[in-house]
């Protein structure tokens, strides 16, 4: 089990080059399923996610190479369509496959994904898309099956109670692509990884419009080729970066960063008193010391994206003040907290809201990481805190950031990764 040691006090400054997408790269990947044919798919990350995507293509009979710079992925004539549980119960997103084995192999038996950290993470919008283009749904063995002979076009309000679903979108957009006719998507997720998703599909010769917007229109093919593509950077990666900036009172310049992915996040940060200066390509932050607390509350986009809600947290933590933080989108995902307040923050839950009290200063700890974007605010908190804190279990992080030690000691953090 490794750590990741932080000593806290240094200032972030310099330049960081942002990778691709996490949340763009595996559902593009699992579309690579809807073809015969060879695509490519480039300036991915190189993560645990990604090798986990690869695997359970792998296993179903696809072939795809790796190089640093690209992924070619090959589906030949497998007619495999199960995906093992065991891949796919170390990584939910794996479920964006269910979509395009059934367009494409009329038959899918998909792992049920465990629940997480986060919350329960269900499916019943994934599936509901599914049953309204016409194909039979079962569980069983804690398995999804799902079949269909013929898949037809069909008006489906895909919006649930806690709004529009990223990944069911992805999936259903998938499923319709051969399907006969109009298949029209209402309160469909607007995410920048859905837009992607659907240029990619486009490109492989794919009808989908409205992506972006919350109806999404998709006009079934005969059938799609390969097609070359290169994924939008993480715009989460690049919000951690920017309240690294912000919590050590750094100045980074941030590349390889679409602003107008995060501009709720800049937007509340700016409230705090950060300073953005946009340059050919780039993002530069800069923080003073002190900022202003700020309330946030997070929501699908292109509201305050939940994945940078623990981030927010830890910079909301040393700002003196009140904050109040409120998830709309996992209400319980706050597992961070207790381990903030072992580093000394002052932060109690009230429902689905965190009110944080902040405070001068942090104390180094020994905490644990419990999901992707909590282990990040860990190391966020470290950065500040005095004396070292120690981060288990970063493993969490290897999931969505790539070398992240690496990057921040490039902006002059005092990181190092323990092996144990
Ligand atoms: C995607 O997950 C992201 N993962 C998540 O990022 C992100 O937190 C989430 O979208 C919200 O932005 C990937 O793209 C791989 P949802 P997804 O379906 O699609 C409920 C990270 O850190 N819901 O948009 O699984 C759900 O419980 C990860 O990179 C249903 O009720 O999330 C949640 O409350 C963590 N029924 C809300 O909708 C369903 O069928 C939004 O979830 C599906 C979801």
């Amino acid at each position: 089990m490794d750590y990741v040691e932080i000593k806290g006090g240094q200032p972030l400054r310099g330049t960081v080059q942002v990778s691709g997408s996490k949340n763009a790269t595996l559902p593009i990947l699992a579309a690579c399923l809807l073809t015969s044919k060879t695509s490519v798919i480039r300036g991915y990350p190189h993560l645990r996610d990604v090798d986990t995507m690869i695997r359970i293509l792998r296993a179903l009979g696809v072939s795809v190479r790796v190089s640093y710079q690209r992924i070619e992925v090959t589906p030949g004539k497998s007619r495999k369509f199960v995906a093992p549980y065991g891949l796919v119960s170390t990584m939910r997103a794996s479920i964006c496959v269910l979509g395009p084995l059934l367009a494409r192999q009329h038959k899918a038996q998909v792992s049920l994904p465990g629940g997480c950290v986060i919350g329960p993470r269900p499916i019943d919008l994934h599936l509901k898309g599914l049953k309204a283009l016409g194909a039979q749904i079962r569980i069983e063995h804690g398995y999804v099956v799902a079949e269909a002979k013929v898949l037809k076009g069909s008006d489906i309000y895909l919006g649930g109670h806690f709004g529009s679903s990223v990944l069911a979108t992805g999936n259903v957009i998938m499923a319709s692509v051969f399907a006969k006719g109009r298949t029209l998507i209402e309160d469909a997720a607007t995410e920048p990884e859905v837009v992607d998703l659907a240029e990619f599909l486009n490109k492989m010769g794919a009808r989908v419009q409205g992506a972006g917007t919350h109806v999404i229109q998709v006009d079934g093919v005969d059938r799609l080729h390969g097609a070359d593509h290169t994924v939008i950077p993480d715009r989460i990666e690049a919000g951690t970066f920017i309240v690294g900036a912000a919590v050590t009172g750094g100045d980074v310049t941030i590349k390889n960063c679409r602003l107008g992915h995060l501009n709720a996040a800049v937007d509340k940060l700016q409230q705090a008193g950060v300073d953005f200066v946009r340059s050919d390509g780039a993002l530069r932050v800069r923080a003073p010391r002190r900022l202003k607390p700020v309330d946030v509350t997070t929501l699908p986009y292109p509201g305050f994206p939940t994945d940078m809600q623990a981030q927010m947290m830890a910079l909301m933590s040393v700002t003196p003040g009140i904050s109040v933080i409120t998830e709309k989108v996992y209400p319980d995902r706050f597992m961070h907290v207790s381990e903030l307040n072992r580093m000394g923050s002052h932060i109690f839950l009230e429902g689905s809201s965190a009110i944080v009290n902040g405070v001068k200063s942090l104390s180094g700890a020994q905490v644990m990481a419990s999901d992707l974007r909590a282990s990040a605010a860990l190391v966020l908190a470290g950065l500040v805190a005095e004396g070292k804190t120690l981060v288990s279990r970063v493993y969490h992080l290897d999931r969505g950031y790539e070398t992240l030690e690496q990057k921040l000691v490039q902006l002059g953090a005092q990181v190092r990764r323990i092996k144990k």
